[in-house]
C-alpha cells in the first residue's frame, strides 16, 4: 500500500502522514522544543557541562529510545489516541486510566508550556524594540503575559485545526529544517567572540567529578521531557503512521535530530555565556536572562537575538501542537467530537489552567506564593506534578503495558510490518530493555522525585 493511504481502519477522518519524511519531521517537531533549546542548555550548565551531555545521550538511548518504539508501535497498531490504543488491546480494563493520565498530562503540560512559549514569542519583539526591561519586570506583567499566552495558544489552534496532513505535517515540513541552519548561524557568531573557547571547553571536555547522583536523575528526566515521552504523544503520532513505514528508522531519526538540535543549542549558548563572563549555571532563566544581555552587547546582537527567539518560538509551536493533538485525538476517537470543536474545547481548558500560571510570576501574590504550599508558585506546582511526576510515571506504565500486558512478541510483530529485520536479535534486545531496564530505572527516578517532594515540604 502506498504511503499516505489510511490503513487499519476505514476512518479516513483521522488522516495519516503523507510520507515517512513528513512523519519524521512532525515527530521531531513535537520532540524538539523548549526542552532542547531552553531546558537542555540550562540543565547542562547547572550540571557541569560536557559530562552531563554524555550522560543525557546515554539516558536517551537506553531509556528514551525503547519507550519511543513502544509508544509508536502501540499507536500504529491501534490507530488510536492513548486511551483508544489501550482499549483496542485490553478492552475496557483499568489500564485505560493510563491513557487518561496521558491525555490529562498533555492538557496540563500545555497549560504552562504555552506560557514559556509566549515569553519566547514576546522576546522576539522585546529584542527588536531594544526594550530594556529585565526578565523579572517582563514576567511580572499579568496583562502582557496573558496576551502573549493567548497569541501562542491561538497559533497552536491554527495549526492543529488543519488536521494531520494539512496542519501539523505541512507546518513541520516548512519549519523544522530551518532550525539547525539558524542555530549554526548563532554558533558561528558566538565562536568569533573573544573568550568563547572557555565555553567550548566547558561544553566538550568532560569532567566527571562534576556529576552527582542528582545529575543522573536530571539527565533521565530531560530524556523524557525532550523526547515527548510518557504521555502518549508518540502513541498519537504513531497512530498516523501507515503499516509499511519503518518505526525503528523513523524513531531513531527523530531522536538523532533532537540530539543534534540540543547539541547545537548548547553550542550556541555556552561559548557566548563564557565570552560575556556569565555563569553557565544560571538556572531556568539562562536563556531569558543571559542571552538578551549578550545580544545587547554584541554588535549585530539585535539581529542575532531576533533570529534566536524566532527559532525558539517555532520550535515551541511544533511542540505545543503535539501537546494539543493528544487530547484532541482523544475527543475525536473516543467521544466522536468533530476536530474543530475538539480543538476549541481543549484550547479553552488549557487557557483556564494557564491563567493562574501566567499570573504566578509576580502579577498576583496568591499564585506567586501559594499559601499552603511553602511559598511555591502555581507554575512550580504544575511543572512539578505533571512534568516531574506524571511523565516518568506514564513512561514506566507504557513500558510495562507494552512489555508485559500487550506482549513483546505482539509489539515486535507490529514493528516488523515495516521492518522485517527487526524480528530476532533486535526485538529480543528491545524486549529485555523494555521489560526490565526501563521500569526499574524509571522507578528510581520516581523515588527521587518523591524524595525531593519531602525535601521541599510538600
Ligand atoms: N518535547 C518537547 C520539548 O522538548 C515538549 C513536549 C511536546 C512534550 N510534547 C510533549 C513533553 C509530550 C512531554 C510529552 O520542548
Amino acid at each position: 500500500m502506498a504511503t499516505g493511504t489510511q490503513t487499519g481502519t476505514t476512518d479516513t477522518a483521522r488522516g495519516t502522514w503523507g510520507s515517512q519524511m513528513g512523519f519524521i519531521l512532525a515527530a521531531a517537531g513535537s520532540a524538539v522544543g523548549l526542552g532542547h533549546i531552553w531546558r537542555f542548555p540550562y540543565v547542562t550548565g547547572a550540571n557541569g557541562g560536557a559530562a552531563f551531555v554524555l550522560l543525557y545521550i546515554g539516558a536517551v538511548f537506553l531509556i528514551g529510545v525503547p519507550i519511543l518504539f513502544a509508544e509508536l508501535t502501540l499507536g500504529r497498531h491501534s490507530n488510536r489516541n492513548p486511551v483508544g490504543a489501550i482499549k483496542a488491546i485490553v478492552g475496557n480494563s483499568s489500564w485505560k486510566y493510563l491513557g487518561y493520565l496521558g491525555v490529562a498530562t498533555g492538557v496540563f503540560i500545555l497549560s504552562y508550556y504555552t506560557l514559556i512559549a509566549g515569553w519566547t514569542f514576546g522576546y522576539i519583539f522585546k529584542t527588536l524594540l531594544r526594550d530594556a526591561t529585565t526578565f523579572d519586570q517582563f514576567t511580572n506583567q499579568g496583562l502582557l503575559n496573558a496576551g502573549l499566552y493567548m497569541a501562542f495558544i491561538l497559533m497552536t489552534v491554527g495549526v492543529v485545526y488543519g488536521g494531520v496532513r494539512g496542519g501539523i505535517e505541512r507546518w513541520s515540513k516548512i519549519l523544522m529544517p530551518i532550525l539547525p541552519v539558524l542555530l549554526l548561524f548563532i554558533i558561528i557568531y558566538s565562536l568569533t567572540l573573544p573568550g568563547s573557547m572557555a565555553g567550548v571547553q566547558f561544553y566538550l571536555r568532560p569532567d566527571f567529578s562534576s556529576l552527582t547522583g542528582q545529575s543522573v536523575l536530571v539527565a533521565l528526566g530531560q530524556a523524557f521531557f525532550a523526547n515527548s515521552l510518557g504521555m502518549g504523544a508518540m502513541v498519537t503520532y504513531g497512530s498516523y503512521l501507515s503499516k509499511d513505514q519503518n518505526i525503528i528508522t523513523s524513531g531513531l531519526g527523530v531522536v538523532s535530530f533532537g540530539i543534534l538540535i540540543s547539541f547545537l543549542a548548547g553550542f550556541a549558548v555556552f561559548p557566548a555565556v563564557f565570552a560575556m563572563g556569565q555563569s553557565p549555571a544560571e538556572g531556568a532563566a539562562l536563556v531569558f536572562v543571559v542571552l538578551p544581555e549578550i545580544f545587547n552587547m554584541m554588535p549585530g546582537g539585535i539581529l542575532v537575538g531576533f533570529i534566536f527567539f524566532l527559532l525558539l518560538s517555532i520550535a515551541a509551536l511544533t511542540s505545543t501542537v503535539s501537546l494539543l493533538e493528544v487530547p484532541v485525538a482523544f475527543l475525536i476517537d473516543e467521544k466522536a467530537v468533530r476536530r474543530k470543536v475538539a480543538v476549541w474545547l481543549m484550547a479553552g481548558v488549557t487557557v483556564l489552567f494557564g491563567i493562574p500560571s501566567a499570573l504566578s510570576f509576580g502579577a498576583v501574590d496568591f499564585f506567586t506564593e501559594l499559601p499552603l504550599l511553602a511559598g511555591l508558585s502555581f507554575f512550580d506546582v504544575m511543572d512539578y506534578i505533571f512534568g516531574n511526576v506524571a511523565l516518568p510515571l506514564g513512561g514506566m506504565m507504557f513500558a510495562i503495558f507494552v512489555a508485559w500486558r500487550w506482549g513483546i512478541l505482539n509489539a515486535a510483530n507490529e514493528i516488523a510490518l515495516g521492518n522485517r529485520k527487526f524480528l530476532g536479535v533486535q526485538s529480543a534486545a528491545w524486549g529485555f530493555v523494555l521489560r526490565y531496564v526501563c521500569p526499574v530505572v524509571i522507578f528510581v527516578v520516581m523515588l527521587n522525585t518523591t524524595g525531593v517532594l519531602g525535601l521541599i515540604g510538600l
